[in-house]
């Protein structure tokens, strides 16, 4: 613990220190700078973080504090399947879900990766059989179409696989109901044939309103066509609270589980992925397991200064903690991953944005960053401006494709000529002191990250990249990565809220809050 506050407080310093220079000017000044920070076979993605602020003694601060927060112990107790999750005294193995199968993962000591299997094969099984046409409606017709309905980390993963893997034609459309917005659920539905429909209901815990509340709209919709018992023919749950899913009416066999050692935004492996796998096809749900998979492993067994979640998460933390930037833009160079933000939103900002540590105890540095994004090169013509010559340094992920696999060729091309010009201009800026408006002061970081393909396994990799790298820094913070109990506060007044806007007697509210509650009840 002194170790680690010690580790801190000398990469703080250093990167003060880095933080003067240019990091243009590191590269002449360290011969080795580029070898030394990319990585170029990271279980198939290419990572180059030689456009960070960090010096050689910036880097080497940044691995000690890795080492003195034990990293390493701690990496192995999460894939040992012991309580990473102190404040629910739960493991996380998401690891487990996309293993091999084979594998042997425990949890606290039992195994699961038999269960974990058996549903596996469950998923196939019914996607398989839909696809094929012999799992069908209760008219006799096949699904061509599959309603999710999930909120969180039960919608935010499958909707970024689906857009970025889905065929230009489906032959099987994936719809997303997750806001409770009734727009949503409405344009879910809009121009399905109920016969041909098939709704999943996604929620971990099955007691999620927006989710509660879209289901029963999706079965009510389905019953209105084909009868109470026709409707549950075109229902499917997949949820840890199986019993929850029972009694939302849910055919037995039509519910698939998933365990309380799989935290939310990390549950895309599990059945959670189900209607991708419908969508998308087995072969390429198992490659995007895969994918994740191989990131496992390299994670597992990379020596620090090679490890990808490592250097990415050493990286944002000499910028959040180092250099007092709390902000951070991803920008994927691919608008089939415009989602990724928004997905990276949840699994960063859920995760890590804390005040306390393991031990209910205030952290005395910043932790997550904000992280907002759009898909280059669209973002470019809007957030890009602020970027290059905004008051706040805002560092940038660049996720570019190397070959993309449509529309004209010469596209492909240009779009990472985008990403590499950004990057560059990002760093080198442009000095113009006459026309201060055109000055460019650069100095501003990147990582750029390389998918070789937007392949089913490229993507699990990189999202397994994303989970462990917010696992690293959640670590060197202190932080319980695989908690939220910051959301339950909301929940519980919008509870309230509503029964007075539905009639209920008035509560006890700030003057503010009234006001508004007696405006929208008109
Ligand atoms: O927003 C809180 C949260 O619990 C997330 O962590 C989770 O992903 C989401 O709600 C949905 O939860 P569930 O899958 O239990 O419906």
């Amino acid at each position: 613990m002194a170790d680690k506050d010690a580790a801190w407080i000398h990469l703080e310093a250093v990167a003060r220190a880095d933080g003067a220079k240019a990091i243009a000017g590191l590269f002449e000044a360290e011969p080795d700078r580029l070898a030394r920070l990319t990585l170029t076979n990271a279980a198939g993605l290419f990572l180059d973080l030689s456009k960070q602020p960090w010096s050689a003694a910036g880097q080497t601060a940044a691995l000690a504090l890795a080492r003195a927060g034990d990293i390493e112990a701690h990496r192995a107790r999460l894939f040992a399947g012991e309580i990473v999750n102190a404040s629910e005294k739960r493991p996380a193995l998401h690891m487990a879900l996309r293993a091999p199968d084979g594998a042997d993962f425990k949890a606290q000591g039992k195994p699961i990766s038999g269960e974990v299997e058996a549903t596996r094969a469950q998923m196939r099984g019914f996607a398989e059989g839909i696809r094929a046409g012999k799992v069908v409606g209760a008219t006799g017709r096949r699904f061509t179409a599959v309603v999710h309905i999930g909120i969180g980390g039960s919608d935010l993963g499958p909707k970024l696989v689906w857009e970025a893997l889905k065929p230009l034609e489906p032959g099987i459309e994936l719809r997303f109901a997750a806001n409770v917005d009734g727009a949503e659920i409405a344009a879910a539905l809009a121009g399905l044939d109920p016969a041909q429909t098939l709704v999943i209901v996604v929620s971990k815990s099955f007691t999620t309103e927006e989710t509660l509340v879209n289901g029963n709209a999706a079965r009510a919709w389905l019953a209105a066509a084909l009868g109470e018992a026709g409707a549950n023919q075109h229902l499917a749950a997949v949820s840890a609270n199986v019993e929850g899913a029972g009694k939302f009416g849910v055919a037995k066999d039509r519910v698939f589980a998933f365990w309380d050692w799989v935290g939310g935004r990390y549950s895309l492996w599990s059945a959670v992925g189900l209607s991708c796998a419908i969508g998308l096809g087995w072969d390429a749900f198992a490659a995007l397991l895969a994918g994740g998979a191989a990131m496992d492993e390299h994670f597992h067994t990379a020596p620090l200064e090679q490890s990808a979640p490592v250097l990415l998460g050493l990286a944002h933390l000499f910028n959040r903690n180092g250099l007092g930037r709390p902000i951070r833009a991803v920008v994927p160079y691919a608008r089939r991953m415009a989602l990724l933000p928004a997905f990276l939103q949840q699994l960063e900002m859920e995760s890590n944005g804390k005040q306390v540590d393991q031990t209910g105890a205030p952290i005395h540095r910043g932790t997550a960053s904000a992280v907002f994004g759009d898909a280059g090169t669209t973002g470019q013509h809007a957030f890009f401006q602020m970027l290059h010559q905004g008051t706040d340094v805002i560092p940038v992920d660049i996720v570019a494709v190397a070959k993309g696999d449509e529309g004209p060729p010469d596209h492909q091309a240009r779009l990472v000529a985008n990403a590499i010009a950004q990057a560059e201009a990002l760093m080198v800026g442009h000095a113009n002191p006459q026309e201060p408006w055109r000055n460019f002061p650069g100095n501003r970081p990147t990582s750029f990250i390389l998918l070789p393909r937007l392949t089913p396994e490229a993507l699990g990799a990189l999202i397994a990249l994303y989970e462990h790298k917010v696992f690293v820094e959640g670590v060197l913070w202190g932080i319980d990565s695989f908690d939220q109990w910051g959301v339950e506060l909301g929940k519980t007044l919008a509870k309230a809220v509503f029964a007075e806007l539905e009639g209920g007697t008035p509560g006890q509210h700030d003057a503010s809050t009234t006001a508004l509650i007696v405006k929208l009840k008109g």
